[in-house]
């Protein structure tokens, strides 16, 4: 019997589609309170004056809740640098800040005693362009970060000046990408509640129980053991739950009214108040000698913060190795910079710094291809990272086999590259192309780390219960890995079944509540297939041992840690900074209305090495909704800000792709290369398939229209603006 492997159905599919699955706004508890929040809606500011005397006295008011209430006013992933509320002499930071939070009998009455809060603002001028943030003469706006630099990260590899000695063609570039939505289906929500222990209990969704329930802990100056986080259903995460945004603020009213207390944000507070992907600014130069061989590459990445880290330093960490792309590059000088802003705080979204940074690596080795006149795909074989080849940071990439070379080729065959780009010489090239609508194809690929990486400690733990007399009846695996609806619970009970050669079935799942299960690490950096096949792997095994062993019930529990990483080496970058690595190669047909300036993505394969398919299916639909989403971020997805104010907190003028525009075709190529230290040679893969879709999609408008476009989205004005510079330039140069 095997499990693995396997498409079989997802084990929260029939609760998911025929509504019995509870999100945490589908949950009411007798005698519940409703909570509504105050958030600041200004950049900056300093508070003289709060006064919640109305809103006390207002009907249905129990509590109003301000900075003085929490024990300990911080929170933050990976440093306490961000308060939970800015109260009364504080300083608000940008427009996300909670300055109240109101608990009433009934969500009006909450939403009610909100607006009769007064409160007396002084506006500080707001810093929300990076540059001038950066500059000496800025004003500071967090006191942890002098000169609003939160990090850099140099990496230094050879002698960039001798290798552009070196160089035939030298591309230059500029590259900017915009902050991004996370849109999951449901906004922030949850409830909380003193449970039968005596724990306050939040059942809210989240990416990690036990960091959240750790945060809790430290805000409410409680012993961790007081606090349980529970994860019911999860509407999508992307990383836009990594960090907190109800949990904290529940608890607390739970805890002082000792009565439950529910809030829904609504979709426009969910878009103004919880992080979004960073802004970048990449400035890339790039040599190489005319055959086609990298021989130097300087980058500078430039990434929005906002003003408290988030996940800030970790994304930064991952883009300053991305911008180099997956690339055996001799000489190399990146200097990456997350930089203090009154914007939108921005954090962790699915790719973590390697969509942007593949944005600037991928876009240059194109442009390099035209200038060598070179087919894209053949200039990467030629660079491609292999085995025993030194990273940025001067280590090998772990873990055996590297198929980048693989994936790419895989990809350009399934794809018919050759083929099209030979029809497109025959054809001639875009400038003698007059028609309205121009079609154009274009390459890119990636790599992505999988796990936490730069040194910090990384595992899960695992249970496994057997039950039964003579033959094991049924198993049961406590695990607090999230279900963020990515499949992970599946591949659990996948997982189990396989070791205990029990049909799925008979699979029990007790997952994601820090009081019934072991810490797992978080659904995040496409780790969590990775180390839910150790740690259940391990716990089965173990169980299965002591079931040989007549125990009844057999229970097992395995702890399983990863191998260890470094964080980058403070003067170089030098170290071994991940455990594990996903490959991945697309190529895109776009369709390109010159006239209006729309983008069209007519078809996309993607090869993908996952080391071992779990569940093939799951991994295929991981691929096309990265696609959805990657092409979101490309082309539609505007995210504007003025002055630190959101100007798109709605669906209606923030664009999310829908059913009609997303690509005609998906070729999803899965691949199995075993990663060494992965079990059954899994790797991750949930990130890798949106990486390299924008500077896909890029290259083919530029083969569509002779444009580069070196900022996303790609919105119909951009396009049409840039086709017409582009003519104009060629015009004046006589081509
Ligand atoms: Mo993720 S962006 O590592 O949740």
């Amino acid at each position: 019997m095997t499990a693995l492997g396997l498409s079989l159905p997802r084990v929260d599919a029939r609760a998911k589609v025929t509504g019995e699955a509870q999100y945490p706004g589908d949950i009411n508890l007798p005698g519940q309170l409703w909570m509504k929040v105050l958030f600041a809606r200004r950049p900056h500011a300093r508070i003289n004056r709060l006064d919640t005397s109305q809103a006390e006295r207002a009907p249905g008011v129990i509590r109003v809740f301000t900075a003085r209430d929490v024990p300990v006013n911080e929170f933050g992933l990976i440093f306490f640098d961000a308060p939970v509320m800015i109260g009364e002499s504080e300083t608000v930071r940008w427009i996300g800040e909670k300055i109240v939070c109101v608990v009433a009998e009934t969500e009006s009455q909450a939403e009610h005693a909100r607006d009769l809060i007064e409160v007396e603002y002084q506006d500080l001028p707001a810093l929300t362009d990076v540059h001038n943030a950066m500059q000496e003469s800025a004003a500071q706006i967090h006191p942890h970060y002098a000169r609003n630099i939160m990090k850099h990260i140099p990496i230094r590899k050879g002698d960039t000046a001798r290798g552009f000695e070196q160089a035939d063609v030298v591309v230059e570039s500029v590259y900017h990408t915009p902050a991004q939505e996370h849109a999951y289906l449901q906004p922030e929500a949850g409830v909380s509640y003193i449970d039968d222990a005596g724990r306050v209990t939040i059942a809210a969704a989240g990416q990690w129980a036990h960091e959240d329930q750790q945060q809790i802990a430290h805000a409410l100056d409680l012993p961790v053991e007081k606090v349980r986080v529970i994860y019911p259903a999860i509407g999508g995460a992307f990383g836009g739950r990594e960090d907190m945004s109800v949990q904290i603020i529940l608890a607390l009213a739970a805890w002082r009214l000792n009565r439950p207390v529910k809030i829904i944000w609504t979709r426009e507070e969910s878009m103004i108040a919880h992080h979004k992907r960073h802004p970048m600014w990449l400035t890339a130069k790039w040599g190489a000698t005319r055959d086609g061989k990298l021989v130097a590459a300087e980058v500078e990445v430039i990434a929005d913060a906002g003003p408290y880290a988030y996940t800030s330093t970790k994304v930064l960490g991952n883009a300053a190795l991305a911008c180099t792309g997956p690339y055996a590059i001799p000489n190399i000088k990146v200097d990456a910079y997350a930089v203090v802003t009154n914007n939108v705080v921005t954090g962790a979204f699915r790719g973590f710094g390697g969509p942007q940074g593949h944005f600037a690596a991928e876009t240059q080795m194109n442009k390099l291809a035209e200038k060598l006149g070179m087919d894209p795909v053949e200039l990467r074989m030629k660079n491609l990272l292999r085995e025993g080849d030194l990273l940025s940071t001067q280590t090998p990439l772990p873990g055996g086999v590297v198929s980048l070379r693989q994936v790419v080729e895989k990809c350009a065959e399934e794809f018919g590259w050759k083929a099209e780009s030979g029809k497109q010489k025959a054809e001639g090239s875009f400038a003698i192309r007059n028609s309205q609508f121009a079609r154009g194809i274009g390459f890119a690929c990636a790599l992505k780390n999988i796990g936490f990486s730069f040194g910090f400690p990384e595992g899960a733990t695992a249970t496994v219960e057997l039950r039964g007399a003579v033959e094991i009846e049924h198993a049961i695996v406590h695990h607090a890995g999230a279900e963020v609806g990515q499949g992970a619970h599946t591949v659990m009970a996948q997982v189990a079944a396989q070791v205990l050669k029990l049909p799925v079935e008979k699979i029990e799942l007790v997952a994601s509540d820090t009081a019934t299960s072991g810490n797992s690490g978080s659904a995040s950096a496409s780790r969590l297939t990775w180390m839910v096949a150790h740690s259940v792997r391990g716990a089965a095994e173990a169980a299965l041992q002591k079931w040989r062993e007549e125990e009844r019930p057999a229970i097992a529990t395995y702890e399983y840690s990863a191998p260890p990483t470094d964080n980058y080496a403070p003067e170089d970058g030098r170290g071994k900074t991940n455990i594990a690595y996903g490959y991945v190669a697309q190529a895109v047909e776009v369709e390109v209305d010159r006239e209006t300036g729309q983008v069209r993505v007519v078809r996309v394969t993607c090869a993908d090495d996952v080391g071992r398919a779990v569940n093939p299916q799951m991994i295929q639909g991981q691929i096309e909704g990265a696609i959805a989403q990657a092409q979101g971020w490309a082309i539609t997805e505007n995210f504007l800000q003025k002055d630190g104010r959101v100007l798109t907190p709605y669906f209606s003028n923030y664009l999310i792709p829908g059913v009609m525009d997303v690509p005609d075709r998906v070729d999803s190529v899965i691949m199995e290369f075993p990663d060494e230290n992965g079990a059954w040679g899994i790797r991750g893969m949930a990130e890798m398939p949106f990486i390299p879709l924008a500077p896909a999609i890029v290259a083919a408008v530029h083969n569509a229209t002779g444009a580069w476009i070196d900022e996303l989205p790609l919105t119909p004005g951009r396009v049409v603006e840039k086709i017409k510079s582009n003519r104009e330039e060629r015009k004046e140069r006589n081509e």
